[in-house]
This record gives C-alpha cells, structure tokens and sequence, in this order.
C-alpha cells in the first residue's frame, strides 16, 4: 500500500471513530487557557493514528498536536530537524475541537507526510459528510475520488474568503485587524471552525481563500497540498513561500493572492 493510501485508511478510522463518540459524554479539559480546550476523544484519535502510523512505518517520525503539548524539545527544534527527516507525519487528531465539544458538525482529520521538509501526502477527513480530501505531491488533488480545482478568479469583491479565532489572544486581536480590512472588501467571510476544512474548502472551490495567523503545522500541512495540487497558492501573510514553520497562513485560488497579501502585508504579521 502507498504512503497515500495508508494515510487515507487511518484518516477513516480515526474520524469514524470520533463521530461515534460524538453524542457521548466525553471528558473536556482546559489547556493552555480557556480558548483552548482538549477532550479526551482529541487523545484516543491520535493514538490511533500514531499507533498505525507505527504499525505501517516503524521508522517514520510522528508529530501530533497532542503530544506536542507537552514534548521536552520545543516545536520549533522539531520542525526545524523535521526539516532534515526522510519521513515525518504530521498530524491533527481533531480539527475543530470546538465544534466537536459543542456537537456542531465540521471538524477533521489532517494527516500529512513531510520528506526533507516537503510535503508529499495530504489528506483531511470530514467524517460528518464523510467527505475524503487528498493529495500527493505532483499528482493533484481529490475530494471522494474525483479531481479538484480551486475556484475561478473574480477579485477579491467577488470572493468567499475563510478564517478563524486562534487561541492565542494577540493572535486573535491580528484576526482582528485584518478581518476588518478583508471583510469589507470580500463578498463575505466564513469561520467555520476548522482551519483544515477551509483549506480543504479552498482547493475544492467552494471557498476562494483561507487566512488565519498563529496555526502550527499540524492544522495547515495537509490543507496547504492540497491547495498547491488543486492549482491555488499558500504563503505565509508577507507572501514568503510556505514551509513547515509557517504560522500566519493565507491559501487562496492563486487570481486573488496578491490582493489578499497586499491588505495582509501592511498589518505586518
Ligand atoms: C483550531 C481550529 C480553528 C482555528 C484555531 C485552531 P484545533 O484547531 O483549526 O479553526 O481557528 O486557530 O487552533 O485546536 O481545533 O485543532
Ligand atoms: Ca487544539
Ligand atoms: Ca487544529
Ligand atoms: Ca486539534
């Protein structure tokens, strides 16, 4: 089995495994504040990715939102020897934790797999609408089997644009800052509560653009491949080139790039 098709087996189980919990009585705790909250379901899906990550590719090297909560080397120094490794898979267990507590359909599950830092498999699950996006690098991207390609340019005036509420409250206040520019000038804008959806969103066409700042690489890897594959454009909010350390994210149908950097770029993220 490929890498690929590995990713996309355990991306099923995992999230047919949270949507079976989802009307139960789950643990929910408080992590670094209240605006960021774990349940217990968060841990049981990444042990099981991890577990058949291990199972599948003993040597490969895992790195999980959940785990990483705690890990004695920073994040930085695991990205940046990420960067070095043959084989890392980077992984969100859940995305959209906060649907998931408030039993609001729209949460994921990101796999992806970084050779030397580059991204080669992607893939984000919606177990809800049971919906499977994914992408290999070089061989385009997919939604249930079928081809996808990120929506038609109209400008920005004609555009759905997508972002979030990060945790982190100076995060949050630069959401902020740039909402109010974007917002005014895009057709509408959407939040729905998974940086991965809306990614995955992008590269299918339903939405035209994704930004958010203060994500880590386990929200944006899969996403970002998919976009790239579907024929769109991510760069950090400067407009640099992606890489794993990114943090301040923009994902977009490529025609309205340049105008979503030129009013990101002046709030200086
Ligand atoms: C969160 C979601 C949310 C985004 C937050 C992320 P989590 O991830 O992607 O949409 O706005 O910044 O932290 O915690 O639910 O995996
Ligand atoms: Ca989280
Ligand atoms: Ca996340
Ligand atoms: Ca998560």
């Amino acid at each position: 089995m490929s890498y690929l098709d590995v990713a996309v087996d355990i991306a099923r189980e995992a999230g047919k495994m949270i949507k079976s919990k989802l009307d139960t009585d789950f643990v929910t705790e408080e992590k670094s504040s209240s605006f960021d909250v774990v349940t217990e379901i968060d841990k049981a899906s990444e042990k099981l990715i991890r577990d058949r990550l291990r199972e599948a590719f003993p040597d490969h090297k895992f790195l999980g939102e959940e785990e990483s909560f705690q890990h004695e080397t920073s994040l930085a120094d695991r990205l940046a020897a990420a960067a070095e490794d043959d084989f890392v898979w980077i992984v969100d267990p859940i995305d959209g934790t906060s649907n998931f507590v408030q039993r609001i359909p729209g949460f994921t599950v990101s796999i992806a797999l970084a050779c030397k830092g580059e991204l080669t498999v992607g893939v984000i699950y919606d177990p809800c609408r049971d919906d499977m996006y994914y992408a290999e690098k070089g061989k385009g991207a997919f939604l249930n089997g079928k081809p996808i390609r990120v929506a038609e340019t109209e400008g920005l005036s004609r555009s759905v644009v997508s972002t979030g509420f990060p945790s982190d409250p100076q995060m949050r206040e630069a959401v902020f800052d740039s909402l109010r520019e974007i917002g005014s000038q895009s057709r509408t804008v959407r939040a729905l509560g998974s940086a991965a959806c809306h990614l995955a969103y992008v590269a299918a066409g339903k939405l035209h653009a994704f930004w958010e700042y203060g994500l880590n690489a386990w929200d944006i890897a899969a996403g970002v491949l998919l976009i790239q594959e579907a024929g769109g454009t991510v760069s950090d909010a400067q407009g640099n080139p992606y890489s794993l350390a990114t943090r301040h994210i923009v994902g977009s149908n490529k025609g309205i790039h340049e105008s979503l950097i030129a009013v990101l770029k002046p709030l200086g993220y």
